[in-house]
């Protein structure tokens, strides 16, 4: 009986990669379930805020001019108003865990930083802006 070492070789490989697969798909779904502050915010708040507008209130943004000028330009501010809501916007105290929270204030400080420009198409900063004037 003639054993090819390459034939052996190769089985052990096709089995490791086969494991390393089994694996990752074993743990992708426990990693998709922390969603990040971006996915979070893009199911919850871009509804009335998308791209870091407000489309209720509309001087009322999540941009970095307007949170400071209603002293909401903190993790602290904006994680309490999300907990609790404020007139037309609702609370999200019942809905979000304290991480989840915690992610998206961060996010919405992250971007208003970045002025959500990263986020937003030109053609729709566009119009907004057109739309605002
Ligand atoms: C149904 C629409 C709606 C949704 C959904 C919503 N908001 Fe709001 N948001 C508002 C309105 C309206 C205001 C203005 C409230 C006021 O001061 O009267 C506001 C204000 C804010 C402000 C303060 C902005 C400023 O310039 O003072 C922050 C921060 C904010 N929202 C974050 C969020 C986050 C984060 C989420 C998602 C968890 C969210 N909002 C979801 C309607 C909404």
């Amino acid at each position: 009986m003639s054993t090819n070492p390459l034939k052996c070789w190769s089985k052990i490989a096709i089995a490791l990669i086969s494991c390393a697969i089994a694996i990752f798909v074993g743990i992708s779904p426990v990693l998709a379930e922390v969603p990040s502050g971006e996915q979070l915010f893009n199911s919850n708040c871009s509804a009335c805020h998308i791209g870091g507008n407000n489309v209720i209130i509309s001087h009322k943004t999540l941009r970095k001019e307007a949170l400071e000028k209603y002293a909401m330009n903190s993790l602290e501010a904006i994680r309490y108003q999300v907990v609790n809501g404020k007139n037309a916007m609702p609370a999200f105290g019942g809905r979000l865990n304290e991480e989840e929270i915690d992610a998206i204030s961060t996010y919405v400080l992250g971007q208003a930083e970045l002025d959500w420009s990263t986020k937003v198409e030109v053609s729709t900063s566009q119009e907004v802006s057109e739309r605002k004037s």
